[in-house]
């Protein structure tokens, strides 16, 4: 029997966005964001689903924080809506979206949850995307300009704060499949990731200068780690590509105010990629994080067949499954020691930074419901085995300071619509209806352990 036990003053916590489930899209002078113009467009999200009601969170965030409660969570992971506080993206500002999460923080904090605020999930204001979105640097501006807002307004209250949400998904990623705009365009996602940087460092300097800068502030990557095939030399070099891709494009420039030499390289000559500029460089150097948040659900498989097959991000990645390993319901392998190398891996070569998980958690089957509650051993033996390799990461010496679960809810999982269930609470979307778990009862009593017993 394996007592684990989590040290002291650890967050526990649940994870959510605003457009996943707020709902109220177009209520009390809400801005439109890219999301609502995506998913009024026919034909993306998967049957029709749009974000227009989702969990109706905006008007059931009293419930929905007496469940959190209930769970025993001590920090809630959400983010703000950038269109619901200036509907244009900037200049008029939208008292009753402000008043909403001044609502929302001050109802965390009287239950004594703490808010853990990430200020871009995904979610432009629309006016901001008709002007080339994260590729024009006037957004760069315009964000910073709503940060400093969100530090003085909230920043009495709110001590942790998260400039973005996986920049790598909402810039390459996204343009890549030109879910905006109808037309893939990767080398403008790489240029949008480079100025997101710059966002970021921005924020980070207007946050030190604030009238409440005695938080924290952070960003969130979505990190994998990458297992090569064999110990080929060929497969050494592929993993070390796609590490550069997913992770140290992300990485380097947070932490050591550089872009990979070898990405840069890649980027140069297959897309003709512009070199970066010292004056981005400068200011990432000049603004240092205080905490990373790691987004983590799966590890990346690579193999290479042959020496040309090095420049092809696609054929490098090995999607085959593996006999023997289990996957969630959105095809992720459930990789609990790629979770573990990972953590131990950004220690090492990152200089032990702290590190918030700011996600982790399994797209379920949930298809069991006995005595009203969801029977959902796939996803609470999912979360023990990551819990595990949380703690022996922290015994191994990474700084890992807490841990959020996505999600809270179900709720409206981007594209998948909701096809895919994700939360610890299950919502009936017909109804409304909040039902438990069988993970979100052991989180529970896990939370009041601050560990549990295991074999
Ligand atoms: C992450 C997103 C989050 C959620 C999970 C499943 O990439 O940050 O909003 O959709 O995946």
């Amino acid at each position: 029997m394996k007592n684990i036990r989590f040290p002291k003053n650890f967050l526990w916590g649940t994870a959510t966005a605003s457009y996943q489930i707020e709902g109220a899209w177009n209520e009390d002078g809400k801005g439109e964001s890219i999301w609502d113009m995506v998913s009024h467009k026919p034909g993306i999200i998967r049957n029709g689903d749009t974000g227009d009601i989702a969990c109706d969170h905006y008007h059931r965030y009293k419930e929905d924080i007496q469940i959190m409660k209930q769970l025993n969570v001590n920090a809630y992971r959400f983010s703000i809506s950038w269109p619901r506080i200036f509907p244009s993206g900037r200049g008029e500002i939208n008292e009753k979206g402000v008043a909403f999460y001044d609502n929302l923080i001050n109802e965390l904090l009287k239950n004594e949850i703490e808010p853990v605020v990430t200020l871009y999930h995904w979610d432009l204001p629309l006016a901001l995307h008709k002007i080339g979105s994260w590729e024009n640097r006037d957004v760069i501006e315009a964000y910073v300009e709503y940060t400093k807002f969100m530090f003085d307004h909230y920043g009495d209250r709110v001590k942790k704060w998260i400039t973005f949400n996986e920049p790598e998904v909402f810039t390459v990623m996204f343009y890549g499949a030109g879910l905006f705009t109808g037309k893939s365009n990767i080398k403008g996602g790489y240029i949008a990731s480079t100025n997101v940087n710059v966002a970021h460092a921005k924020a980070v300097d207007a946050y030190r200068n604030s009238k409440n800068s005695d938080g924290r502030i952070g960003i969130t990557l979505n990190l994998s780690h990458v297992y090569p095939q064999s110990n080929s030399t060929l497969d050494a070099k592929a993993a070390k590509f796609i590490d550069g891709i997913y992770n140290r494009w992300y990485l380097d420039p947070i932490f050591r105010a550089e872009y990979p030499k070898d990405i840069l390289d890649y980027l140069k000559e297959r897309y003709n990629f512009p070199p970066i500029s010292e004056n981005d460089l400068k200011l990432l150097k000049a603004n240092p994080i205080d905490f990373l948040g790691v987004n983590n659900y799966s590890c990346t498989r690579t193999a290479a067949k042959k020496p040309e097959d090095l420049s092809s991000i696609s054929k490098l990645i090995n999607r085959r499954r593996i006999k023997g390993h289990e996957y969630s319901q959105y095809g992720w392998e459930v990789s609990p020691e790629g979770f573990y190398d990972l953590l131990v891996r950004i220690d090492k070569d990152y200089n032990h930074p702290p590190i918030y998980i700011t996600e982790n958690g399994m797209a379920g089957k949930d298809d069991i419901i006995e005595n009203g509650i969801v029977q959902d051993e796939d996803r609470l033996n999912y979360l023990k085995q990551y819990f595990e390799n949380a703690h022996r990461a922290i015994k191994d010496g990474v700084d890992l300071k807490g841990y959020f679960i996505w999600s809270l809810l179900d709720n409206f999982e981007w594209v998948a619509g909701y096809s895919i269930r994700f939360g610890l609470i299950r919502v009936n979307y017909e109804t409304q209806e909040r039902l438990w778990k069988k993970s979100a009862q052991w989180y529970r009593d896990v939370i009041a352990e601050n560990g549990f017993e295991t074999l």
